[in-house]
């Protein structure tokens, strides 16, 4: 008999509130990793939420779940960061930064501690700018650094072209770039399916866009917190790197010389194979969206030099 070989990965998540939270329990059901640690400031919670996920296991069977402390993550091959403060109705990304690069210094010392050759995947917001952080404080190369990046505004982009075309989602081939936030850009200029232009009405493609960025409002104005489709997008970036797909994903990630862009990270197309971040796809941006994408990164750029690094 053909048997797959047993290979042992384990992915670690810090913060396990409704992100973190959502993330593990996608990850479980989707039987990406054989170990799966919890860790937050708040152990308790933690507990609870892995004791809840363990007792479905008799349904999946599969994983080790168990809530850990920063030790666990010696042998991780992905910690996840999904700890710090979440937006608050009307409260912008960027509003968030002061509180959570204060507490990402203990965070990223305490990984770096017993880790030195897993991925660090950021979702905390402001995502580019905490994953630029990350990388200066781990001291880690920008390949195991990884932003979630745009890859979710890129879905809800692709989301609502899919309902306005008719057409499946996954069958749309179109961009999100930029800053996780109010400064990203779509990229019309080559939006396609199937190689076709998508032919939409300038109107609709305004409206497209402008749902697209303000998703995350109008749902942390509903609900309170964004969870199923982040940790699906996390949960994806996980499976690229497990799986060494070499898979392309719009995450975020140093830049250096693109499209006039350097030392900032940002959402852009990236290979994604075991290493991480493999490879840098060039998008040949038109002037208008080079400009835009400039001024994104000027934005980010003007918050990363006020912060002490
Ligand atoms: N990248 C994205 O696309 C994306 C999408 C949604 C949310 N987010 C961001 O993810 C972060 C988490 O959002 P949430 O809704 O899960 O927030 P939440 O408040 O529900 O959970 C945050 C968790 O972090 C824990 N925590 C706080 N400080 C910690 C520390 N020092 N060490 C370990 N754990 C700590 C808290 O105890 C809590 O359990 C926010 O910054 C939010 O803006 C990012």
């Amino acid at each position: 008999m053909n048997q797959k070989p047993f290979k042992r990965s384990r992915v670690a998540i810090v913060g396990m509130g409704a992100v973190g939270t959502t993330t593990g329990y996608t990850l479980l059901l989707r039987q990406r990793m054989s170990e799966l640690v919890f860790i937050d400031v708040n152990a308790k919670k933690a507990r609870g939420e892995m004791l809840d996920m363990n007792h479905g296991l008799p349904f999946l069977g599969g994983v080790k779940v168990w809530a850990g402390t920063y030790e666990d993550c010696r042998d991780a091959d992905i910690i996840i960061v999904a700890a710090g403060a979440s937006q608050k109705p009307g409260e912008t990304r960027i509003d968030l930064l002061k509180r959570n690069a204060s507490i990402f210094g203990e965070i990223i010392d305490n990984i770096t501690k017993v880790n030195d050759h897993g991925i660090l995947l950021i979702a905390t917001n402001p995502v580019d700018i905490l994953s630029y952080v990350s990388w200066k404080l781990s001291g880690w190369p920008k390949e195991r650094v990884i932003g979630s990046g745009t890859l979710l505004d890129s879905a809800r982009f692709r989301y609502l072209i899919g309902l306005n075309k008719g057409i499946d989602p996954r069958s749309i081939h179109a961009h999100i770039i930029g800053e996780h936030g109010d400064s990203e850009l779509p990229v019309w200029s080559l939006a396609n399916v199937a190689g076709t232009p998508l032919d939409i009405p300038e109107a609709d493609q305004e409206q497209i866009f402008e749902n697209t960025k303000n998703a995350a409002y109008e749902i942390i104005d509903a609900k309170g917190a964004t969870s199923y489709a982040i940790a699906l997008a996390l949960d994806r970036i996980t499976a690229a790197i497990l799986g060494d797909e070499a898979s392309v994903l719009n995450v975020s990630t140093l830049l250096s010389d693109y499209n006039g862009v350097s030392d900032v990270y940002l959402g852009v197309p990236c290979v994604v194979d075991h290493n991480g971040v493999r490879e840098i796809l060039d998008l040949p941006l038109n002037d208008v969206e080079k400009d835009a994408f400039q001024r994104s990164a000027n934005k980010l750029k003007d918050q990363i030099s006020k912060l002490d690094l």
